[in-house]
């Protein structure tokens, strides 16, 4: 989703927005813009395509020292040069770079043009530009707000203008920011992958906070000029997380780093002796716990997923009724809000529109939310009453991996915990326990067989469409699986429950359709196998993602043996083979991993 970069200090500003925005490129985006203001004004390079082209066309006295920064992803316009940010009022005093949607954006345009104005794009943004220099105020931060006040909607803005070339005026609500300290120098930008290499002092915006950002330093307000004296802190993060050292991709190395930070999310947090999980974040006593009396997941599009298999834990740890729901669809249908219920928020970015308004709609209704999130100190963290941080590290390919394996295990950990304070025992907690310090090892030998499972990939990767099943435990598993393979391999996957097969899909099996079946050594093994055999039946090739003791008889299958935990625990490692097959066969036809057409890594807008 589109990205902000901006900087003010010593030196030109160019080179160092453009390599802040080289590091949002696996945001997803389509056209991407600088401006920087130097002694004659504000010059602007933008045009659809990638950074490094742009970089490849600036002039040489593309100079200054003051500098804002935009990767697009259309809403507003297609993709093309003239819609690309910056966006700049007629005379070219003000620049605006934004994150977000205007929703009166229409209206604001119509005003603008009976005013006499050309709108030079179809964008939301544009207003901005116009309605700034439009302002009688006699300071730009006084000009921002005043534009702000006319404006409805979302939004993470970074304003310049000529007649203040000594500061940039950022504002949020929203759409995150980050305002980043460095020495006589300030950036900002949307995503802290922008600003790590830089530095790790920084400040993050709250919806309805400004900033004003200048080489000396920065200041925090809100639109009725009061200070919210907001200090820098120092974030732990390794900048060599952002790169991709020697693979291919982000997503290559984040699938590889899964058994490390596996380890990790458990770290500190199981108690073998009495065998349960401590989750001090969330904020909750036994009694408070013990009170509970239904779960409700909510999040997007894997982490929907995961939440779903999250539920499935919750519900039979803890016997207590759980389910999952897409957030983005939550608040729309006016929810009824329980105060016995616990509302669980899970997000890898924290910064998801729909999961965070989803949060909003709770809260306003007096619900209690706690969050599973892996960026610390992200929008949705910050909102929630409590929460499990992942620790997964920053995950940087669009295509969730790392982050989806701890959000499992941030919801084995609740189950656990809300289990042990009913009638989960404390021998099963302790089988439960070992189960989870296996999973990392599990989870390696998993890895290990990427040769085998790249060949199986690439057979798939020949057809246009596939079919993932699965049943109970093994549903989510196979809705993941194919929002991986569709996301990256550009095929058309579907994910159908087992049992369902041949109340419809059945119709569309043909010998160039695959099935990818999941088929975990449980009760319903048979039932899975006997499914199979309908489709064998009618010439549909199968894979099957399965334990080492499922007996497929005469079928003729692929089969991927993965190691058995606690069937609990299965999900997980049934999910992991699944990654590795949309990867091989994304990169068999040759496409870019990181960064699938029409994806975004956060997606902040509605
Ligand atoms: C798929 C994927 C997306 C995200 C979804 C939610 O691989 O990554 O479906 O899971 O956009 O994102 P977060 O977890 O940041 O809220």
């Amino acid at each position: 989703m589109c990205g902000i970069v901006g900087y003010v200090g010593g030196q030109q500003a160019a080179p160092l927005v453009l390599e802040g925005l080289t590091r949002l490129e696996h945001r997803g985006y389509d056209s991407a813009g600088v401006a920087v203001l130097g002694t004659s004004g504000i010059k602007i390079a933008k045009q659809k395509g990638r950074v490094r082209d742009l970089g490849g066309t600036l002039p040489k006295r593309f100079q200054g020292r003051t500098g804002i920064g935009h990767t697009r992803w259309a809403t507003h316009g297609p993709a093309n040069d003239v819609n690309a940010h910056p966006h700049t009022d007629a005379k070219g005093l003000v620049a605006v770079v934004h994150n977000g949607i205007i929703d009166n954006a229409a209206a604001l345009r119509q005003q603008l043009t009976d005013d006499g104005l050309d709108l030079a794009s179809d964008t939301d943004t544009e207003v901005i530009a116009h309605l700034v220099a439009g302002s009688e105020q006699d300071t730009l931060e006084g000009k921002l707000i005043d534009a702000l006040g006319r404006i409805e909607g979302t939004y993470g803005v970074a304003v310049m203008h000529a007649d203040f070339p000594d500061r940039i005026v950022v504002a949020r609500n929203g759409s995150p920011l980050i305002i980043g300290v460095g020495e006589k120098e300030m950036h900002v930008a949307s995503d802290l992958a922008a600003l790590v290499r830089y530095t790790t002092t920084v400040a993050h915006l709250d919806d309805g906070e400004m900033a004003t950002i200048t080489a000396a330093g920065f200041t925090t307000f809100t639109a009725d000029r009061s200070s919210t004296h907001k200090a820098a802190t120092t974030v732990d993060i390794d900048p060599a997380a952002y790169d991709a050292g020697e693979h291919d991709s982000f997503m290559h190395k984040e699938m590889l780093e899964q058994p490390t930070v596996a380890a990790r999310v458990l770290r500190g947090r199981l108690d073998e002796r009495f065998g349960t999980a401590h989750l001090g974040g969330l904020n909750m006593g036994a009694r408070e716990t013990r009170a509970i009396k239904r779960v409700k997941i909510l999040g997007c599009g894997s982490a929907y997923y995961v939440g779903q298999m999250g539920a499935s834990l919750i519900e039979e740890l803890a016997r207590i009724p759980a389910d999952a729901e897409a957030a983005s669809e939550f608040r729309y249908r006016n929810p009824i809000i329980e105060p016995d219920t616990l509302y669980v928020a899970v997000s890898q970015s924290g910064e998801t529109i729909d999961t965070l308004l989803a949060v909003q709609e709770i809260q306003r209704k007096g619900g209690r939310c706690v969050g599973l999130i892996n960026v610390v100190g992200s929008a949705i963290a910050r909102e929630c009453d409590g929460g499990i941080y992942l620790h997964a590290g920053p995950e940087v390919a669009v295509a969730s991996t790392k982050a989806l394996t701890n959000m499992f295990l941030g919801f084995a950990l609740l189950a656990l915990q809300l289990g042990r304070v009913r009638d989960l025992s404390i021998a099963d907690g302790k089988r439960l326990i070992a189960g989870l310090n296996a999973l990392p090892g599990q989870i390696e030998e998993i890895l290990a067989k990427e040769d085998e499972l790249s060949e199986i990939a690439i057979g798939l990767a020949g057809a246009e469409s596939l079919f993932f099943i699965g049943r109970v435990r093994g549903f989510p598993v196979a809705r993941e699986g194919a929002q991986k393979f569709k996301e990256i391999s550009y095929r058309h996957a579907e994910a159908y429950q087992t049992s369902e097969l041949k109340h419809g899909p059945l119709a569309l099996i043909s010998d160039e359709v695959p099935t990818i079946a999941i088929v975990p050594n449980d009760e319903l093994a048979d039932r899975n196998v006997a499914a199979m055999h309908e489709i064998a039946a009618r010439r549909g090739p199968l894979l099957a993602v399965t334990h080492e003791g499922v007996d497929f008889g005469e079928l003729d299958a692929v089969r991927i043996d993965v190691p058995a935990n606690e069937p609990e625990l299965d999900p997980i490692l049934l999910t992991i083979p699944l990654q590795l097959l949309a990867y091989h066969a994304a990169r068999h036809l040759g496409h870019d991993i990181d960064k699938p057409r029409n994806l975004a890594k956060s997606v902040t807008v509605e």
